[in-house]
């Protein structure tokens, strides 16, 4: 029951944007596919994977297809981003054979005791400092030799200004989703970013209009690698800025 009042918090940033995120996060996704991918080559099969914030699953589909057959853990603290990846597993006679949904946060998950990898895309900035250290070793403890954690780092690497950019536009029927923002330093590590998503009609009508703004705890890929380091971790830089790290 600790997961349910957890969740039913406004702490949930994406309570009003959850709505949004799955077809938003589309395009990103078909980039981010391959470097995730690649950095799952060799986990060990038999043991479960754990995709920490899983979202809506978009990597949760990217790690079934890598590693087919292998037990999935998707942990996501959000009701709303939870009720995506539900539905995108329970429409999926495999997914549904082979993934957990798990309604926690990645620092009190119960994970399996052992691991064969784990995800942690996209999700890393909701973490302050001492908590996302205290994940290394968490997961240090689970993951077998050679077992990867995949873990991304994304901009901006330092408090800094993000100046307003569209990030994704995709149209659905007859609307097109826009999602677009802006980040503003709010302390040495910390920035607000703050995200607008419009919905437009074939007339070009704005349909829906939502602004939300949530902190992030902004890590560079140097700082990111070095904190991995120090858990034990030897570390390997992919393509946008995916790391693979292994015990
Ligand atoms: C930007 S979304 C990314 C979702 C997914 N990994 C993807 O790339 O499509 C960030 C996710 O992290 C989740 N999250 C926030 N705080 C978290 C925490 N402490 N532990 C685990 N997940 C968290 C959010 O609920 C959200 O679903």
């Amino acid at each position: 029951m600790k997961g349910d009042r957890m969740t039913e918090t406004t702490s949930d940033a994406y309570y009003r944007s959850g709505e949004f995120l799955d077809v938003l996060s589309l395009d990103a996704w078909e980039h981010l596919g391959g470097p995730v991918r690649a950095a799952l080559q060799g986990a060990p099969r038999e043991l479960p994977i754990a995709d920490l914030g899983a979202g809506s699953g978009l990597g949760v589909l990217v790690a079934a297809r890598a590693l087919p057959g292998a037990e999935i853990v998707a942990v996501e603290p959000s009701i709303v981003q939870r009720a995506a990846l539900l539905a995108r597993v329970g429409t999926d006679r495999e997914l549904r054979q082979c993934v957990t949904v798990v309604a926690a946060d990645a620092q009190t998950a119960e994970l399996p005791e052992r691991l064969g990898a784990a995800l942690a895309i996209n999700m890393i900035g909701h973490l302050a400092p001492d908590a996302r250290r205290a994940l290394w070793h968490r997961l240090a403890d689970r993951l077998a030799a050679g077992a990867p954690l995949v873990v991304n780092a994304q901009p901006p690497a330092e408090a800094v200004t993000v100046p307003e950019s569209e990030f994704a536009a995709v149209r659905v029927g007859r609307h097109t989703y826009r999602g677009s923002g802006s980040a503003e330093p709010v302390s040495d590590g910390e920035v607000a970013w703050h995200m607008r998503y419009q919905i437009t009609d074939d007339q070009g009508r704005t349909v829906r209009d939502l602004r939300v703004t949530y902190r992030w705890h902004v890590v560079s890929v140097a700082a990111l690698s070095d904190e991995l380091a120090e858990a034990g971790f030897t570390v390997t830089a992919g393509p946008l800025d995916v790391l693979r790290a292994v015990r």
